[in-house]
């Protein structure tokens, strides 16, 4: 049989076609816009996520046996605020992961609520990416819009109800909505009050490798796929990236560099960091999760490249470097604020250490360590929980760069596992669905089966050391600047 996995993210849709055995058959990307209608926002349309889904299916199954088609599923850009009124229609576009209009709210939540409440009823304290507090603020400033809300949903959610008809979301990505009680798996009714929500706009909760129902039959038939295909829950993107590198079970740790940077770590058993700087999250294998998540990581390099030195071949900026841990000039990764550890929308990018022979590999070099550095501050937070972490997979655009993968290995000092498929939330979509059909036992059956390490970077001694003071002197720059970034 065969199974696909929609990897929907900020930049374009990725839908890959896997086989039972694992085998990707194909792989589709489509792209869409992204919106900043002000700074700090940042929007897309539903609606283009579905055009681009329809398309993408399309090109992705033109040429296999599609009696083949066994199951659907997905791993979804997180915490995206998606409205529909009475009629299904969008009510408004979707507000994103990495929007920071709702600092007002975030700051109500965490300081007049109080983020010890907070975190006895979700698990978490707010950050203005996440779901409740974009609520509050359509509450706020767009009253007529909350007057018209019948539905609240995910931006996964929203392809599964379209393909479905099945209002449903999954335990990981509902666990990023701060409306929802991730230890006891359900959702919050002090948060729901808070936010003046009531459950009936909320969707019914599944495990990650559930199946929630089938296609309709007009999407079936404009796919031209059978209606039995089933639609299986699926995940948040970094769930969903952490089964497609086998980052299931206890103590396993994936890092993903896409637009967003995250590090994962799987735990069987729930628990809390006690300030609440890792977000305390469900896991798509049916446990739990910590995660610290910076908004800007290959966006960083994406940006640098594309948008200032105009050169789209990485690989080539990347060759003349080659001193690394020898570098002064140091960039602040936080082009759309940060989200960990910081938790501050008012953080920006920054490049410090510049003289008159700074050369551009010298910049590129540092957004690439910058990143890494930023990565490592959350590194540090699971360090101080007791968590020893060794060895990590690595997933995500920038993981393609050996010099990247060479850089994060030293500055964390840790083994870095390179699998076979890159393609973290597409694969492990495509899992999911192959666990919801009955293919795998279980998500971790699944991970053991089809996930292979296919090289490890190890850290070189010399290098780490050079690289933990270099983090030393990083790690005093965003202090120094802080109060700067807020007057600015
Ligand atoms: C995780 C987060 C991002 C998005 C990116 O908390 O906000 O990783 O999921 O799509």
């Amino acid at each position: 049989m065969l199974y696909i996995g929609i990897d929907l993210g900020t930049s374009a849709v990725k839908l890959l076609l896997m086989s039972a055995d694992g085998k990707i058959e194909n792989i589709v990307s489509k792209e869409y816009p992204l919106f900043f209608p002000h700074p700090g926002w940042s929007e897309q349309n539903p609606e283009d996520w579905w055009t681009a889904v329809v398309e993408g299916l399309k090109e992705l199954t033109a040429t296999c046996d599609k009696s083949q088609v066994a199951g659907i599923s997905f791993g979804g850009q997180m915490h995206g605020l998606v409205i529909l009124d009475e009629k299904d229609g969008v009510i408004r576009p979707a507000i994103l992961w990495n929007d920071g209009r709702t600092t007002k709210e975030t700051d109500y939540l965490n300081q007049v609520i109080g983020k010890d409440k907070l975190s006895k009823y979700t698990a978490n304290i707010a950050f203005t990416g996440f779901t409740a507090p974009k609520i509050l603020w359509v509450k706020e400033n767009e009253p007529d819009n909350f007057a018209k809300i019948k539905k609240i949903m995910l931006p996964k959610d929203y392809i599964a109800y379209k393909l479905s008809g099945i209002f449903c979301t999954d335990v990981s990505d509902a666990s990023g909505m701060l409306l929802f009680d991730v230890e006891h798996k359900c959702w919050s009714k002090e948060m729901m009050e808070i936010c003046g929500v009531n459950s009936g706009q909320l969707a019914a909760i599944y495990e990650s490798a559930d199946v929630v129902g089938t296609l309709k039959p007009e999407v079936a038939q404009e796919l031209a796929l059978p209606e039995t295909v089933k639609v299986i829950a699926g995940a948040g993107d970094n769930a969903a990236a952490a089964v497609g590198t086998g980052t299931v079970g206890d103590g396993r740790c994936n890092i993903s560099l896409g637009t967003s940077g995250t590090i994962f770590i799987s735990s069987n058993q729930f628990g809390v960091d006690k300030n609440n700087a890792l977000h305390a999250f469900a896991h798509a294998d049916g446990y739990y999760h910590l995660m610290g998540c910076m908004l800007s990581a290959a966006s960083c390099n994406k940006w640098w490249m594309d948008d200032i030195v105009g050169e789209h071949d990485y690989a080539k900026a990347q060759s003349p470097i080659t001193k690394l841990g020898e570098n002064n000039v140091y960039f602040l990764p936080y082009l759309m604020g940060e989200r960990s550890p910081l938790n501050d929308p008012y953080a920006r990018g920054t490049f410090i250490g510049l003289t008159m022979d700074t050369t551009q590999a010298d910049m590129t070099q540092a957004v690439l360590e910058g990143v890494a550095f930023a990565i490592r501050d959350s590194f540090e937070v699971a360090r101080s929980l007791g968590i020893n972490i060794e060895r990590s997979k690595i997933c995500g655009g920038g993981a393609k760069s050996p010099l990247w993968r060479k850089i994060i290995a030293n500055v964390l000092n840790i083994k870095i596992d390179r699998i076979e498929s890159e393609e973290g939330p597409g694969y492990g979509g495509a899992m999911l669905a192959a666990v919801g059909c009955g293919e795998y036992a279980s998500v971790e059956e699944a991970a053991e089966k089809l996930v292979k390490i296919i090289d490890t970077i190890e850290p070189e001694p010399e290098l780490a050391k050079k690289y933990e003071e270099k983090y030393r002197k990083f790690a005093q720059i965003y202090p120094t600047v802080k109060d700067l970034f807020r007057q600015i």
